[in-house]
């Protein structure tokens, strides 16, 4: 699929079939993550994969929060949990002279390549970020020392694609030269 097409037809998908994401469509994507840029290199994230319903369905029904708890989740054959390993040296003392938190935008980056390439399969996706980190680690085995930010429904839209969701205009967004100055490319 042509890139620009890619970013066009992603859409936050909260509805799935029940057919499973294929083995090489799950490899494919781990492999779009892996090839993430990351502050020094560092590589901190790391990711567990969920197709077990019960483990699912446990994500869904005790590590969600209220006001959006996220129950279409229970029905995604793939959940992938970003997590990210934060005592790689480099990124520490980097974040500590900066306090920049390179670790939260590396997994950023490596997972949104998961997206995009899940839509390039034809998958459909969702960004969760609305969870208990406790309780995600602790159905999970997740060591305490490990952050757990952002989760990813991952599986094959069952209705169509979802209304496009608004954006702001370029105007609202970027600066040219300093701050509050309109943009002109
Ligand atoms: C970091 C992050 C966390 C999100 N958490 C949730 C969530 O917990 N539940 C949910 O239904 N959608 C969640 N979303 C999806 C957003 O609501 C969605 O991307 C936004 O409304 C724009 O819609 P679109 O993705 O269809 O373009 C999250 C997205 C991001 C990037």
């Amino acid at each position: 699929m042509e890139f620009d097409r890619i970013l066009k037809s992603r859409r936050s998908t909260r509805s799935f079939d029940s057919g499973p994401v294929k083995e090489k469509d799950l490899i494919s994507i781990i492999e779009a993550a892996r090839l993430a840029p990351s502050a020094c290199n560092s590589q901190t994230w790391r990711f567990v994969t969920v197709t077990n319903r019960e483990i699912i369905k446990k994500i869904c029904s005790l590590a969600m929060r209220p006001v959006v708890p996220n129950r279409w989740l229970e029905q995604a054959p793939l959940v992938i949990v970003g997590c990210s390993q934060l005592d790689v040296i480099a990124n520490r003392i980097g974040s500590k002279v900066t306090g920049i938190e390179y670790y939260q935008i590396d997994l950023g980056i490596a997972m949104e390549h998961m997206v995009l390439k899940a839509t390039e399969l034809g998958l459909g996706t969702c960004w969760i970020g609305w969870f208990s980190e406790n309780k995600v680690k602790e159905i999970l085995k997740i060591p305490k020392r490990i952050k757990v930010s952002a989760m990813l429904a991952i599986g094959y839209a069952k209705d169509k694609p979802a209304k496009k969701r608004k954006r702001k205009s370029i105007d609202k967004i970027v600066f040219s030269e300093k701050w509050g100055q309109s943009f002109t490319p």
